[in-house]
C-alpha cells in the first residue's frame, strides 16, 4: 500500500519486462533484432519505462503508433531507432526527421511529400515500406513493393531503412494464412533482390509469429503483447514460452458495510441483495479503464477470495458483495488483476467475460491510475497525475508500504 498514492493503482513489474525480452531472444535465429512495441503508453504499461528497460534487456529498436508517442521517448531521452509504424501526415514530416524517426511509407504521393518535409526542414528522412500481404491496411500491394521500394532508393534525401509487412493471423490455429502471407512478402523480397535493392531491415513478425513462425523472423521482430508477459493465445501459453505478466492492478476497500436483504445497489437498482450482504465500495470505475460491461460479470480478490462485483460499474467507484469474506475492513488491499494468496485473476479473464483480447483491458487502464515501477524488485520510480514521473529518491512524493 502506498500512502500519498491514490488508492487505486497499477504496479508494472519491469524485472518481468526484462525478463520477458530475453525469453522471447533466446528463442530468436541469431541476429534477429527485437523491436519493442510501445505504442499506446506500452499497452498502458508506461511507454519511456517500458521500452528503457527492453533496451537494457536486448531489445535493439522501438517502434510505436504515432509521430507523438516516437517523440515522447525522444523527449525521455531515449535514442535508440524508432519506428512510426502508422499514418504521418505529410507536415509531420519535418520533425521525424529532425528527431531521427523513421516513418511507414506505402504509396509514392505520400512518401514524396513526407521526404519533401523533411528535406524543407533540412534532415534526411528514414523510411520502412509496408506491404500489405493480407491485412488489408497500411500497404503497398506486394506485387508493386519492388518498384516502389526502386524508386525510394533513387529519391534524394529519402533512406529506406526497412520493409516490413503486418501479418493478421499469427495467433490463429490455423497456421495457413501466415504462410501465404509469408510467401507473398517472400516473393516482393525476391522481386526487391532481382532489382539490384537490398534493404538493411526486413520484418514482418509480432509476438505471435515471433513465437510460432521461425520463418516470420527475418532481420528483426516486432514484439508487443509478449513483451508484457500476455499471451497471444493458450496454445502458446501451453509451449513452453516463460512469459510473466507485468502489470497488476490494484485497489483498497472505501467503504464495507452491511446492508439488509432487498437493498438495490449501484445505479438504476439493477442489484438487489437477496440477504445481508457485506457490501464493499471500491474507489476505481470505467474512468481507470475498468469497463462498465462488466457490471455485474467480474470479480475481484480479497484477502485470496473471489468476490463478485455487484451493480453498475460507475465513473469512478464500483461494489463487490464480500458477505463470504466478513473481516474485510476499509483499507484492505483488493486485488482487481493479479494474485492474492494463491487466487488469481488474470487480464485474459477480464478480456473473456467482456469477449474482447487482453491487449485492450491493459490498453484501456487510463492515465489517472498511478504506475508504480519495480525494478530488481524494489520500487524504482512512480508516475501519477500529481507529478508525471517522479523518482522515488528525495522527491517529495515518497511513497511507503
Ligand atoms: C504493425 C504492428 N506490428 C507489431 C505489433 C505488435 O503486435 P503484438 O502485440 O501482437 O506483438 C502491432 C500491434 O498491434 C502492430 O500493429
Amino acid at each position: 500500500m502506498y500512502q500519498h498514492l491514490r488508492p487505486t493503482w497499477a504496479e508494472i513489474n519491469l524485472d518481468n519486462i526484462a525478463h520477458n525480452v530475453q525469453a522471447i531472444k533466446q528463442r530468436l535465429q541469431p541476429g534477429c533484432e527485437i523491436m519493442a512495441v510501445v505504442k499506446a503508453d506500452a499497452y498502458g504499461h508506461g511507454a519511456p519505462q517500458v521500452a528503457r528497460t527492453a533496451l537494457e534487456a536486448g531489445a535493439t529498436r522501438l517502434a510505436v503508433s504515432i509521430l507523438d508517442e516516437a517523440c515522447e521517448l525522444r523527449g525521455a531521452g531515449l535514442s535508440a531507432p524508432i519506428l512510426v509504424m502508422g499514418y504521418t501526415p505529410a507536415a509531420q514530416g519535418g520533425l521525424a526527421a529532425s528527431q531521427d524517426i523513421s516513418l511507414t511509407v506505402y504509396e509514392r504521393q505520400q512518401a514524396l511529400a513526407l521526404v519533401q518535409a523533411a528535406q524543407a526542414a533540412g534532415f534526411p528522412l528514414k523510411v520502412h515500406l509496408k506491404v500489405d500481404t493480407g491485412m488489408g491496411r497500411l500497404g503497398v500491394q506486394p506485387d508493386e513493393a519492388a518498384a516502389l521500394a526502386s524508386w525510394l532508393h533513387g529519391l534524394a534525401g529519402c533512406q529506406l531503412e526497412g520493409i516490413f509487412t503486418h501479418l493478421a493471423k499469427a495467433d490463429a490455429a490455423d497456421p495457413s494464412p501466415t504462410y501465404l502471407q509469408l510467401q507473398r512478402f517472400e516473393l516482393a523480397l525476391a522481386q526487391l533482390q532481382q532489382a539490384g535493392i537490398s534493404v538493411p531491415l526486413v520484418h514482418a513478425a509480432n509476438s505471435a509469429a515471433a513465437m510460432r513462425f521461425p520463418s516470420s523472423q527475418f532481420s528483426a521482430v516486432r514484439l508487443g503483447l509478449a513483451l508484457y508477459g500476455l499471451y497471444p493465445n493458450a496454445q502458446l501459453r501451453e509451449r513452453d514460452f516463460d512469459l510473466r505478466p507485468a502489470m497488476t492492478l490494484n485497489t483498497t476497500i472505501a467503504q464495507a458495510k452491511w446492508l439488509p436483504a432487498n437493498n438495490p445497489v449501484s445505479y438504476g437498482g439493477r442489484f438487489v441483495t437477496q440477504r445481508p450482504s457485506y457490501i464493499i465500495t471500491l474507489p476505481f470505475g470505467y474512468a481507470d479503464g475498468f469497463s462498465r460491461a462488466l457490471s455485474g460479470k467480474g470479480s475481484v480478490l480479497v484477502s485470496g477470495h473471489k468476490v463478485p462485483l455487484i451493480g453498475a460499474v460507475c465513473m469512478d467507484q464500483c461494489m463487490a458483495d464480500a458477505t463470504e469474506v466478513p473481516e474485510a475492513q476499509v483499507g484492505d488491499p483488493v486485488v482487481i488483476w493479479g494474485n492474492s494468496q494463491g487466487q488469481s485473476i488474470t487480464v485474459d479473464d477480464i478480456a473473456a467475460i467482456l469477449d474482447t483480447i487482453s491487449y485492450e483491458v491493459v490498453t484501456l487502464v487510463s492515465k489517472r491510475v498511478p504506475r508504480v515501477y519495480f525494478r530488481h524488485g524494489q520500487v524504482s520510480e512512480l508516475r501519477t497525475l500529481l507529478q508525471h514521473t517522479t523518482a522515488i529518491a528525495g522527491e517529495n512524493c515518497r511513497v511507503t508500504f
